[in-house]
């Protein structure tokens, strides 16, 4: 019997049994995350596991296991053995095209125009295409904005990247935007990024603060550039067919649970961001904080042209001016 049969099982029995004795009552899930358990993803999802089992008198206990693989962690909800999760937006095109959008280098201005789009009408009309897909989205998150790490010289402007093996997210958008810039794009699981980089199977690896940080780069990179290409946002996921087997009044638990959860998330990664430079400046980096992101942009122009067909310009521009 899967894990899943019997996650089913649970929550039928549950719907039985006098909702008065939570012990016996109690369902316990799956969740998965892709960091260490003290980064900002462990945050959201201890988080959650602490607002369920409070709202719910601990009928629903969470079993968290960090470090698994994105794409497969999506995989795995989609087909009911992973009930949550709490990913990057990296993988997630790959299963609804339409989020890729948000994967665009330089289309946020900073945190605040990220969070507003995000909770806002465009982004909330993203949340409902999941269930299409075998998963239903509880909320936005946050991992960062992401910089790039290398180990052989000081990035200062573009030209600087060219030639550079860098592991990149297995996501279209970005490798176009690396391509673009003379990079040769790596991608690979982030399970394996560490060893890469200390292999020197690639030469860096671009993620926010938070990661660099939680993942102990330092001992492997020299060289970290503030170029903030891209903002990466994060999603809480759950397997459609674990929700559906929930009654209404605790779907709406789950939902308002996992909106704490993103808030935790968020104000972890402004936690980090206000100390992380330093702790990785104290770890040995040289951290190039003056970067010009414009000469970026421009080195980045046929790559928007692409982006433009693929997801049309006035969508792009919809997000870019959201005030
Ligand atoms: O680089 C990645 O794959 C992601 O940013 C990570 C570290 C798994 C967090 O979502």
């Amino acid at each position: 019997m899967t894990r899943w049969v019997s996650t089913a099982m649970a929550l039928a029995l549950a719907s039985l049994l006098p909702s008065a004795n939570p012990t016996l009552a109690a369902t316990t899930l799956q969740m998965g995350h892709p960091t260490a358990s003290n980064s900002h993803y462990g945050v959201a999802s201890a988080t959650l596991a602490e607002e369920l089992a409070r709202r719910s008198n601990g009928k629903f206990k969470l079993v968290i296991t960090p470090n698994g693989a994105e794409r497969e962690m999506v995989e795995s909800a989609q087909i009911g053995t992973l009930d949550l999760l709490v990913t990057s937006t990296g993988p997630v095109g790959n299963f609804v095209p339409e989020v890729a959008i948000v994967d665009i280098p330089f289309l946020f201005k900073d945190y605040t125009h990220a969070r507003a789009v995000l909770d806002g009408p465009v982004g909330q009309d993203m949340l409902k295409l999941f269930p299409d897909k075998g998963l239903v989205a509880l909320a936005w998150g946050e991992n960062g904005f992401r910089h790039i790490t290398n180990s052989k010289h000081a990035i200062n402007t573009p030209a600087d990247a060219k030639g550079l093996k860098v592991r990149t997210m297995e996501n279209q958008v970005h490798m176009t935007a690396f391509r673009q810039l003379g990079v040769l794009p790596t991608p690979m699981a982030f399970t394996e990024v560490f060893t890469a980089l200390q292999q020197g199977t690639v030469d860096g690896q671009e993620n926010p603060i938070p990661v660099i940080t939680a993942s102990k780069f330092a001992q492997v990179q020299k060289y970290l550039t503030l170029t903030g290409h891209v903002y990466s946002p994060a999603l809480i996921l759950m397997s459609k067919s674990t929700f559906d087997g929930l009654t209404p009044e605790e779907q709406q638990m789950f939902r308002d649970s996992a909106m704490v959860a993103a808030k935790a998330m968020r104000e972890k990664v402004a936690a980090v961001e206000a100390t992380g430079v330093a702790e990785l400046r104290a770890a040995g980096m040289e951290v190039i904080t003056d970067v010009d992101r414009s000469k970026f942009q421009e080195a980045l122009q046929p790559a928007y042209a692409e982006y433009a067909k693929k997801f049309g310009k006035e969508n792009i521009e919809r997000i870019r001016d959201y005030a």
